[in-house]
């Protein structure tokens, strides 16, 4: 041990939906060590998704203690780490004790549709009866929807955290006794594992980041403080929410492990910590990360643009506890890697995901077949829980080939659909779309996408965006490198290595007569669910 050299690291807990990683980055973004866990996914019943939260932190402790072995195999002592930042799936919600510190239920997923019927009876609220923006102020039907737009930048969906503690509330009793006795807290996956990374119930440090805040349809998107409207609305106490800090901050320091002592100086969301790995820091850049599900977050700078055309307003990042927050527009498509995993997992099509991309590029186009991929709905820009997951166009002629390239036609068609929108939005066009994630490892994925699309596809060489941006974040809260975040050009020298250009290839008018083929393809799967 005491030959290990010390050098100066920072690490990233990035804690997506299927797995967890610890990775631990030098000055550049180059990876000095890094380890990664799957955790288990429970779906009891069509259309749930749940995690055992408990879970969650064994694979982040267990990879903070792989990663830091493997560092020190490399000769570097762990405590070249100097601070950490945590990135995670967003909307996702825990519900634990406050005296025990233990998960009382467990957690609902970002992409669990059960509270469908939650939304309905919200959505006849708004018509019939309201939301009551300020005292004596009340605003129905056409105008209540736009006045929780205008005050969260969200629709009413599933996919947000209070929709699914309402049903919470609603559906467990030891949830429900937890609440009226003052022993319930309420966060999103960052904030489970920044109080039990800082100290758990000994220290309860209950803290939510401005941007994961800003998923749950309770945040005041311009003051970022819990709005008191949404509360009253959904029927929520204020005493069961977590603190808002910022995203780039030591909010305390780790309480043990290997990493015990090292402050924690980063907590972001996924995706807008990969809008940050790929240094969209200034209006008009965007980014699509390819994961589990896959998300276009289009940076806004200072300004909340609200959309007109199905996207979401959303916090990228607020750099610091007294600077203004930077805003984005996001498309968020709830099935991506997800339907490769099913091809995988549940079809045996496949034995490995990079298989469906070998399969993809054996046939030039998909043979007339379309997949739409609603596994739970269709999120952006449609919002449509009710939307059924359906292959259209299977002849005697269709083969395994043909639907591995329908799967990955419909990520990118889902790609090209949110574009239209921010194109709508924000009146530019894009020239190019900067991606990263698990999917955009395959080439055929990409050159589809691309042409699909018609724009061009950056894909950089080192593509762990999500976590970098955490670790941007938290490199920046104590001026490790002299990184700042709110001035891209301290981050000049960080992941330079270059990438991959992938441009259109596809005539126009197959483009476009595909894309009008995807369409009428979606507007089929509306309506089915019962
Ligand atoms: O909004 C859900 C998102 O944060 C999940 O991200 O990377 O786990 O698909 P990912």
């Amino acid at each position: 041990r005491s030959q290990l050299k010390q050098g100066e690291f920072v690490g990233s807990l990035d804690c997506g939906t299927t797995s967890t990683r610890f990775i631990v980055f030098d000055r550049y973004a180059n990876i000095m060590a890094q380890h990664q866990i799957e955790f288990p996914q429970y779906y009891p019943q069509p259309g749930w998704h749940e995690h055992d939260a408990r879970e969650i932190k064994e694979t982040c402790d267990a990879c903070i203690d792989e990663a830091c072995k493997t560092l020190e195999g490399t000769g570097y002592a762990k405590e070249s780490i100097k601070v950490i930042g945590i990135t995670n799936q967003r909307e996702t919600t825990v519900l634990w004790s406050r005296k025990t510190g233990t998960p009382l239920c467990p957690a609902i997923v970002w992409d669990d549709s059960r509270t469908k019927n939650v939304v309905v009876h919200y959505q006849r609220r708004l018509e019939n009866k309201g939301i009551e923006i300020e005292p004596g102020v009340w605003k129905k039907g056409e105008e209540g929807v736009d006045a929780l737009r205008t005050l969260a930048g969200l629709p009413l969906s599933p996919y947000f955290s209070a929709i699914k503690l309402r049903w919470m509330l609603d559906h467990n009793k030891g949830v429900r006794e937890a609440y009226d006795n003052d022993d319930l807290l309420f966060g999103t996956v960052e904030s489970w594992l920044a109080y039990n990374l800082l100290g758990g119930p000994a220290t309860s440090i209950h803290i939510t980041e401005a941007s994961n805040a800003s998923r749950t349809l309770l945040l005041d998107l311009h003051t970022l403080t819990w709005s008191q409207p949404l509360l009253n609305f959904f029927s929520f106490k204020p005493s069961i929410l977590p603190r808002i800090v910022s995203s780039s901050e030591v909010y305390g320091e780790i309480a043990y492990g290997p990493l015990k002592g090292v402050p924690i100086g980063g907590l972001v969301g996924d995706q807008q910590g990969a809008l940050v790995g790929n240094k969209c820091l200034t209006e008009g850049e965007a980014k699509c990360t390819y994961g589990t599900g896959a998300f276009l977050l289009f940076c806004t700078g200072e300004e909340i643009v609200k959309s007109a055309h199905g996207l979401l307003s959303t916090v990228a990042y607020k750099p610091g506890p007294n600077a203004k927050p930077v805003y984005a527009l996001e498309g968020s498509i709830a099935v991506a890697g997800s339907a490769v995993k099913w091809l995988r997992d549940s079809m045996k099509l496949i034995s490995s995901a990079d298989e469906v991309n070998k399969l993809a590029a054996q046939v030039t186009t998909t043979g007339g077949v379309y997949f739409v991929t609603a596994f739970s709905g269709l999120l952006a820009p449609y919002w449509d829980p009710g939307a059924a997951g359906m292959l259209i166009g299977l002849s005697s002629y269709t083969n395994p080939c043909h639907i591995a390239r329908a799967t990955i036609e419909a990520n990118a068609f889902q790609t090209r659909a949110i574009v239209e929108s921010m194109k709508l939005d924000s009146q530019t066009d894009m020239k190019h779309l900067k991606v990263d994630g698990g999917m955009t490892n395959g080439d055929t994925c990409m050159e589809i996408l691309a042409d699909i699309g018609g724009f061009s596809v950056v894909r950089p060489q080192m593509r762990e965006s999500t976590a970098l941006g955490s670790a941007l974040l938290a490199g920046s809260a104590i001026n490790l490198f002299g990184w700042d975040i709110s001035r891209p050009d301290t981050l000049a020298e960080v992941n330079t290595a270059g990438g991959t250009t992938f441009e259109p290839k596809l005539d126009e008018s197959e483009r476009e007569r595909t894309w009008v083929r995807w369409q009428s393809a979606v507007d089929r799967s509306r309506g089915w669910e019962e």
